[in-house]
């Protein structure tokens, strides 16, 4: 439904008077047009005007950004409240010409609601503020959770070393029982094996003298007693790495023993394998089987020079291992193609070969674990594919002098 145009103009009439007051004196007139009074006003409510914008637009920025921040609410109702203010001194400059009093009595008075609510809300807040941390005990609290981490974290590595540790320990018990049971098995036969052998071997010699007018007769007891012969080695071996062999013991000076058998070797290896020894000058004496010692370091010898098909570098190297017992550390480090875990983890069984057929018996390092373990060393072989091996040789210090 239309109103009539003259109730609107009246409306109008109304509301310019009502804000206008065109009748009233502008502010300036009070001040009597002193140009340095009316400036002073307007400069100094200017500033004040457009601090009070440019506070509010930035309290705007920072809250749009920290979303989390607490009592945002009467955060924005100071930005309000501030803006209001504003807006009463650039109105103050405006009334300095035009009379809109109505119109500045009424921001005034929104100004005064917004105000009064403000001032009636802070109060009751003041204690849920102060009940909040202060940025030094969030910096404790901070701090305390932090060490606390740390200490989980901490706790955490010990648990995993000690697992690791007891895995280890745990595979190693598995290993010593492994080769315990395997060392017994193979003594008792080989043992046995042995005696039969000499009687064999005793029976070939008899019918060889008494053969001594057959030829034919003659040369099949020439080879049953070749075949005794490479048996009772064969027995030898096993019995060895049963740790049944029997040893003679004499103080050695095992960086000796290296030497002996890295010149033979290096007379006898035509591939490209640059040998190279680092010896301790000081070494412990040991007590052990040369010969036997010498066999061992050959058989590792081998093992890394067959490991280093391409060539590549062989190393020797002693030293002493304080601890209780004292040992003496022999290392033998090839940079050759090294072992599959399931290949190192059994290397030390007999039989246990990855060469071709004919080309390995598989009792090399058993020998060589045998001899060091009736000795009262031990044996331990690190190596991954690729990365070549390290075969590391225990044996107890001996007290005396080398040789005696
Ligand atoms: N230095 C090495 N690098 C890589 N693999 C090795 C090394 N030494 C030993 N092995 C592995 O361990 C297996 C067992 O070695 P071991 O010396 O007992 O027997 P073999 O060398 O195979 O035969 P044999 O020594 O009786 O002629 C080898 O077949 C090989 O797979
Ligand atoms: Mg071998």
């Amino acid at each position: 439904m239309a109103l009539p145009a003259g109730v609107v103009a009246g409306m109008f009439d109304n509301w310019t008077r009502l804000l206008g007051n065109s009748d009233l004196a502008p502010h300036g007139y009070c001040l009597l047009w002193d140009p340095a009074l009316v400036w002073t006003h307007v400069v100094s409510d200017a500033l004040t005007g457009l601090s009070y914008y440019s506070i509010p637009i930035a309290m705007a920025v920072f809250l749009r950004r920290r979303p989390e921040l607490q009592f945002r609410w009467i955060a924005w109702l100071f930005v309000v409240f501030i803006l209001a203010c504003g807006t009463t001194h650039f109105l103050a400059i405006w009334t300095l010409w035009v009379p809109d009093y109505w119109l500045e009595g009424i921001v005034k008075a929104l100004t005064a609601v917004v105000s009064v609510a403000t001032a009636v809300v802070l109060w009751p807040l003041i204690p849920r503020a102060l009940a909040m941390p202060t940025p030094a005990a969030v910096r404790r609290a901070n701090d305390a959770l932090t060490a606390g981490i740390a200490e989980r974290d901490a706790a955490l590595v010990a648990l995993e070393t000690a697992q690791a540790e007891r895995e280890a320990a745990e595979a190693m018990l598995r290993q010593s029982q492994k080769m315990e049971a395997l060392g017994q098995l193979t003594g008792g036969i080989a043992h046995d094996f042995n005696n039969l052998l000499t009687i064999i071997q005793a029976n070939i010699a008899r019918a060889r003298r008494l053969s001594e007018s057959d030829p034919r007769l003659g040369g099949a007891l020439d080879n049953a007693m070749t075949g005794a012969e490479r048996a009772a080695r064969l027995t030898d071996q096993l019995l060895a790495f049963a740790r049944r062999q029997p040893l003679r013991p004499e103080l050695q000076d095992l960086g000796d023993i290296v030497t002996r058998i890295t010149e033979l070797s290096a007379r006898s290896f035509i591939s490209r394998v640059v040998i190279k020894s680092d010896l301790a000058a000081d070494l412990w004496p040991v007590r052990i089987d040369a010969g036997q010692a010498e066999n061992a370091v050959l058989n590792l010898v081998v093992n890394a020079r067959e490991a280093m098909p391409e060539g590549g570098t062989l190393r020797l190297v002693t030293r002493n291992c304080p601890g209780t017992p004292d040992m003496v550390e022999l290392r033998v480090i090839d940079s050759g193609i090294g072992m599959e875990d399931v290949v190192r983890e059994r290397a030390l069984e007999p039989f246990f070969t990855t060469k071709a057929l004919g080309r390995g018996t598989g009792l090399g390092l058993p020998q060589v674990y045998g001899f060091v373990t009736q000795s009262g060393g031990r044996i331990a072989i690190e190596s991954a594919p690729g990365q070549g091996t390290t075969v590391r040789l225990f044996l107890p210090r001996a007290t005396g002098e080398p040789g005696e």
